[in-house]
């Protein structure tokens, strides 16, 4: 792949939060997984364990307990996850941040390496003709600790965040952003 083609592949990434109801074969699902294990990571220390879920009676039971969540805050669910036909969990065991020394790194280097893994599989779920939706509210402690019992995941394990995963159903509209002269400062800003 030359550079033009990987930039248009990266433009052509979107959230995608509207999914056709087609299933994803289990190829094309271990090959958005396999990508995420060549993230590069703090030290190498590919924290992500990653949870896919395919059946649809727990992606049904996960959405559940999603939408409940969002209504108890009277909140509106969102309508991608229930519609989407795989949802993968990145997770991490704590014990894994690096070392405490490296002070107000740790947190940066640690969950920076958990959003590679989660960008790299959103870039194959692109290039493999899906899309994805981060959800990230998956993460929050209202929810965090039913949904690692009904997928058991080890108590002491943290939830980062989560895709839902299938094929795009909408056209996102472009969406607007910052020019290359506002972000880029060459030698000083
Ligand atoms: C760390 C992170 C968390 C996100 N969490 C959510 C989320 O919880 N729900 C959602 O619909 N989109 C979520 N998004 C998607 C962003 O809203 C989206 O990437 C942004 O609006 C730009 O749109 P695009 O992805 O189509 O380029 C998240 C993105 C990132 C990188």
């Amino acid at each position: 792949m030359d550079y033009n083609e990987l930039l248009e592949m990266i433009k052509s990434r979107r959230s995608i939060r509207r999914f056709k109801p087609d299933p994803i074969p289990d190829d094309i699902v271990d090959k958005i997984l396999e990508t995420a294990r060549w993230a590069p990571s703090c030290g190498n220390s590919q924290p992500w364990e990653l949870i896919a879920v395919k059946k649809q009676t727990v992606r049904d039971e996960v959405v559940r307990m999603l939408d409940d969540d969002y209504r108890a805050k009277d909140k509106e669910p969102p309508a991608g996850p229930a519609q989407a036909q795989l949802l993968i969990l990145i997770c991490y065991n704590p014990e894994n941040k690096p070392p405490a020394w490296l002070g107000r790194l740790v947190d940066s280097m640690f969950y920076s390496s958990l959003g590679n893994a989660a960008l790299f599989m959103s870039m194959a779920v692109t290039s493999l003709g899906l899309g994805s939706q981060w959800v990230s509210h998956i993460a929050d402690p209202s929810i965090e600790g039913n949904i690692k019992e009904l997928l058991g995941i080890p108590a002491a394990w943290e939830i980062f965040d989560m895709l839902a995963v299938g094929y795009p159903d909408v056209a996102p509209k472009p969406r607007a952003m910052r020019s290359f002269d506002e972000v880029v400062h060459y030698d000083f800003y």
